[in-house]
């Protein structure tokens, strides 16, 4: 069936696609350039180099405190996702200048916090996408809300991209090194840039807020849910062990062979996704699907705790379980993020799929895979168990996960 997002682009605003065929050139320009494997493998320096930053961030937090410290792991999680995706993006990790671990600027925080308010507006319900015209009253108060997040992000990125499209103009840059130069370097079939500078700005702030939050959620919940299960810790970590040993770190190389920290992963997907309902699409032709008629025009809302959680398909739904993704009957298979089957949805699937699914899987596995290679996880002294409530508002923890971490490996594999 066709579909295409309730606003017309990604973005509720609507800055970036405006319609089917906009949104199909978006698709493309960012499928053949952008984001194809040959372009990310040429960003694994890149990566790498934030990979190494999330253990020393978190080792000197464990050094300051004599060794043993209590971890915000949302606030690590989402600072390694924002770092990442500016230094693929943008070839820096910071906006400010000067800085190093110590702990993000209020820059880089500002910058993350307004993906997030963006992201969670694109879930939210409003009025208007059903009685359009209502849009001018705002009642709801999300165009204000949504307009300040832009206009955050935009302080920072605007200065970052005009530079880098006049040095692409004036012939000083002419090859690609990181994706706001593969945008702004694509060409249609009459060689003519492909993008205009206000689409190359609305695709930089979609790849961003398509990637901050997936990966540092499902970790957060995914080492919550594995302190409170020991058992579940201690196998994933004895896994890395084998696979990477004790005197190196774990590699993007060492994934293939990392089932069983997939499997948690793919656990965290299925019970706690980033929002209750997958972003809204529109059908754009009438199909019928498992029996029912869906008519041209109608929002489809997919809920991915009714799929994730849906007793008729997974045993004790609520409970945490890797398990039940191995297939032991198979030792050649590989465990996956994505669900093609759509029994739970992580990537979901389809023409207006996850674009980013070998980029996000890259960094949700090697985020966990690091930090539980890193460090021994454990309850802070003052509770007994990790309290795994929802947040009333969306389905984050309700409150930021703190643990305990401890280093486990020798000093010197730290980087400094
Ligand atoms: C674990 C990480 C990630 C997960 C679980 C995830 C999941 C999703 C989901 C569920 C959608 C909506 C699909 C639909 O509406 O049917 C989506 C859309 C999208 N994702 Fe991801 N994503 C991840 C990481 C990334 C990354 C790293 C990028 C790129 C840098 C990315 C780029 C996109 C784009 C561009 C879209 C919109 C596609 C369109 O407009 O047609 N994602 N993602």
């Amino acid at each position: 069936m066709g579909t295409e997002y309730l606003s017309g682009g990604f973005l509720s605003n609507g800055s970036c696609a405006g319609g089917e065929s906009n949104g199909k050139k978006m698709r493309k320009v960012v499928a053949s350039h952008v984001l194809h494997s040959v372009r990310l493998d040429s960003l694994l320096v890149k990566r790498r180099e934030e990979a190494e930053e999330l253990v020393s961030f978190v080792y000197n937090q464990c050094i300051r405190n004599n060794v043993d410290s209590v971890i915000n792991v949302r606030l690590v999680a989402r600072r390694y996702c924002g770092n990442v995706i500016r230094k693929i993006m943008f070839s820096r990790r910071y906006f400010g200048e000067g800085k190093n671990s110590g702990g993000p600027g209020f820059q880089e925080e500002e910058h993350v916090e307004s993906l997030f308010i963006v992201l969670n507006h694109i879930y939210s319900f409003i009025l208007s996408d059903y009685i359009p015209w209502l849009r001018v009253l705002d009642l709801e108060g999300h165009e204000r809300i949504v307009s300040d997040a832009m206009r955050t992000i935009s302080k920072y990125h605007d200065p970052i991209i005009d530079e880098r499209v006049r040095q692409w103009r004036c012939g000083k840059k002419k090859e690609a090194e990181d994706l706001l130069d593969a945008f702004i370097s694509a060409k249609d079939e009459n060689g003519k840039p492909w993008l205009s500078v206000p689409e190359i700005k609305a695709q930089c702030t979609e790849l961003m807020v398509a990637t901050v939050d997936n990966p540092s959620n499902a970790v957060e919940w995914a080492i919550a849910e594995m302190i409170n299960q020991p058992d579940i810790l201690k196998k994933a970590t004895d896994e890395i062990d084998r696979v990477v040993g004790k005197e190196r770190l774990v590699q993007e190389s060492d994934i293939p062979h990392l089932n069983y920290v997939k499997a948690c992963l793919r656990e965290a997907f299925r019970i706690h996704p980033v929002a209750p309902f997958n972003v809204p699409h529109v059908s754009t032709c009438d199909a019928s699907i498992a029996g029912y008629f869906i008519p041209k025009g109608s929002h489809i809302l997919l809920s991915r705790q009714g799929l994730g959680r849906n007793p008729e398909v997974w045993e004790d739904p609520l409970k945490f379980k890797p398990e039940r993704h191995i297939n032991l009957a198979d030792h050649h298979h590989q465990v996956e993020l994505t669900e093609p089957e759509l029994k739970f949805i992580s990537f979901s699937r389809g023409r207006r799929g996850c674009m980013g699914v070998a980029l996000g899987s890259e960094m949700t596995v090697m985020l966990l895979a690091r930090l539980l290679h890193g460090f021994d996880w454990s309850v802070p002294s003052n509770e007994e168990k990790i309290d795994l409530a929802e947040s009333k508002f969306d389905l984050f923890m309700a409150k930021p996960l703190h643990a305990r971490a401890m280093p486990r490996l020798p000093a010197e594999l730290y980087p400094a």
